[in-house]
């Protein structure tokens, strides 16, 4: 950590035992203008981050810090395309896939707009052809079902954007989804499906990812049993960046589909990853959807950093990490149809961010990516709420709700929305012993059991929240929804200076698990060698399947 940066943590520090003597209430109560001055709009999205323990000089506090950081200068090389994946010697340069700008980018130095928009075309044509039935399996019928083959990034960001926008997939067309190595997802899945009708598109950058190759082998296989070997290449496409290996596992050339090094696993629903989500929602669905990340782009790059939401999402959530001591970070969507959303930050917030060394391989002087987990609500509020209420830890919440349903319901919508608002105005209030008792005495109870109870209806309160509030839920607006949680992620990571955009932390696990695979299927290889623990567990298991 540089002497500035540490300086900015140390005057935050200061800050915070300041103003821990002040409520939310109370900066509500001292100024009536607040909710006008800390939010932001962006179009018809309203980030509402009124409902935190900061005032003025904690964002003040907060900017500088930014800037001794260098989110500013970091944030030009992001967009410049330098080789800020400096692990792995690669730029990051996902929003080149959404660039709907006259500015160029480059990735290292090199233009990559011509090869960008010529594999967004060939996406766009594979998909209107499935999506009119030009394109058909090999018995002639048209495709009804798609499933996307992939894990990770190569399935959460379709996979979350397809029951996201369901209201504005083709009807008749279903999506389906599977990435885990566990055979019963892939069972499932086929279990209704009829190879005849159905599309399968293996998804993976590397094209070695142990999951997804089991799966594509094994959907190769029931194609070819049920259809033939020669029906297979009508029946699967493929997107990687390893051309040479998808070729190899039989998939016709003019349905592989490319990305490049500089995408991210985990930032590449914008790429041909999004091939599944285009065929459902269609090209100019798609393009709305990129749209909507290139919006978030711009306002990145050209919003002074005190307007600018992933820069104050980032700055909000550091502040309650590393100054608050807070471990986890809750979203929670207002919207059914955002059930994966959650899912998705997991990876790309604590894929990213989830280091203990520098960009340089030293140890990290804060903590760094905090839990993030959520579930949407209401349901939520009858599950964990219990905890963000009354737990004795502090778990700051991001609030997600559209003003308007996709759906014909406007009660329920209503109902959603009441729900939403209440609960964070319920975390921010809370309620008094005083005033629960003072409740509880209303009732009618007499006051030695109003004492007694009072104690367990006490809410402390000053739990912190933001609201992310958009006119209704578009491709565009997922767009947007995604580009700002990606920037947020980045802003905090150049504040940590970690690299957010290499994953070693996965590779242990897939090692150990190459040595163990043979020694579990094969019942008499010798356990000589593995800790007393997986050499009883395997022993274990070879009992219970003897
Ligand atoms: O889990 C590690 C990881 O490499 C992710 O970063 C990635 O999104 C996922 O595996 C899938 O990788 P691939 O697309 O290469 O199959």
């Amino acid at each position: 950590m540089t002497q500035t940066v540490a300086a900015a943590m140390a005057a935050l520090e200061a800050h915070r035992v300041e103003i821990s003597q002040h409520g939310i209430a109370d900066f509500f109560a001292g100024d009536p203008d607040r909710f006008a001055r800390y939010h932001v709009e962006l179009d018809d999205l309203l980030f509402d981050y009124s409902k935190h323990r900061a005032n003025d000089a904690t964002l003040a506090h907060l900017l500088t810090l930014a800037r001794v950081a260098g989110v500013e200068e970091a944030r030009e090389r992001l967009f410049a395309g330098d080789l800020v994946n400096n692990t792995e010697g690669r730029p990051a340069l996902h929003m080149a896939l959404r660039n709907f700008s006259d500015t160029p980018m480059q990735a290292d130095g090199v233009d990559v707009t011509a090869q960008v928009l010529a594999e967004r075309a060939r996406v766009f044509a594979f998909a209107k052809a499935v999506r009119e039935g030009a394109l058909r399996g090999a018995t002639g019928q048209a495709f009804t079902d798609v499933v996307n083959i992939g894990i990770g990034g190569s399935d959460l960001g379709p996979a979350m954007a397809a029951r996201a926008l369901s209201p504005f997939g083709k009807p008749g067309l279903r999506m389906h989804f599977v990435a885990n190595v566990d055979g019963a997802d892939l069972a499932d899945t086929m279990m209704d499906l009829d190879p005849a009708r159905t599309l399968f598109i293996v998804c993976s950058k590397t094209f070695t990812t142990q999951e997804t190759m089991a799966n594509a082998s094994a959907a190769r296989a029931m194609v070819a049993g049920a259809l033939g070997e020669d029906a297979v290449g009508d029946h699967f496409a493929a997107v990687s960046t390893r051309l040479d290996l998808v070729a190899k596992f039989g998939i016709k050339p003019d349905r592989i589909f490319a990305m490049w090094d500089w995408v991210g696993g985990r930032y590449s629903v914008w790429s041909s990853i999004g091939l599944s989500l285009a065929i459902f929602i269609g090209p100019d669905g798609f393009e709305s959807f990129l749209r909507g990340g290139h919006d978030v782009d711009r306002h990145f790059q050209d919003a002074p950093l005190q307007d600018n939401i992933p820069v104050l999402m980032g700055l909000l959530g550091v502040w309650y990490r590393n100054v608050w001591g807070c471990q986890a970070q809750a979203v929670i969507p207002y919207d059914q149809r955002l059930g994966r959303f959650p899912a998705y930050l997991q990876q790309l917030d604590m894929e990213s961010n989830g280091k203990s060394v520098t960009r340089t391989g030293e140890s990290v002087a804060l903590g760094t990516a905090p839990v993030i987990w959520g579930e949407p609500g209401t349901n939520g509020q009858h599950a964990f709420f219990q905890m963000l209420h009354q737990g004795t830890d502090v778990i700051p919440v991001d609030f997600l709700v559209a003003a308007q349903p996709t759906h014909a319901d406007p009660h329920h919508h209503a109902l959603l929305v009441a729900n939403c608002f209440a609960q964070s105005e319920a975390l921010m209030r809370g309620r008094s012993l005083a005033e629960a008792e003072a409740g509880l005495l209303a009732q009618g109870m007499e006051a030695e059991a109003a004492a007694a109870l009072a104690p367990h209806k006490r809410f402390p309160g000053d739990r912190p929240s933001s609201t992310f509030l958009y006119r209704a839920l578009t491709p565009r607006q997922l767009g947007r929804l995604i580009a700002l949680y990606e920037h947020k992620v980045f802003v905090q990571s150049v504040i940590w200076d970690i690299n957010p955009f290499d994953q070693w932390g996965v590779e242990l696990g897939k090692e150990l698990c190459n040595r163990l695979a043979p020694i579990v299927s094969e019942r008499n290889a010798s356990l000589e060698g593995l800790d007393g623990s997986t050499a009883g567990l395997i022993g274990w298991r070879r009992g219970l399947t003897g």
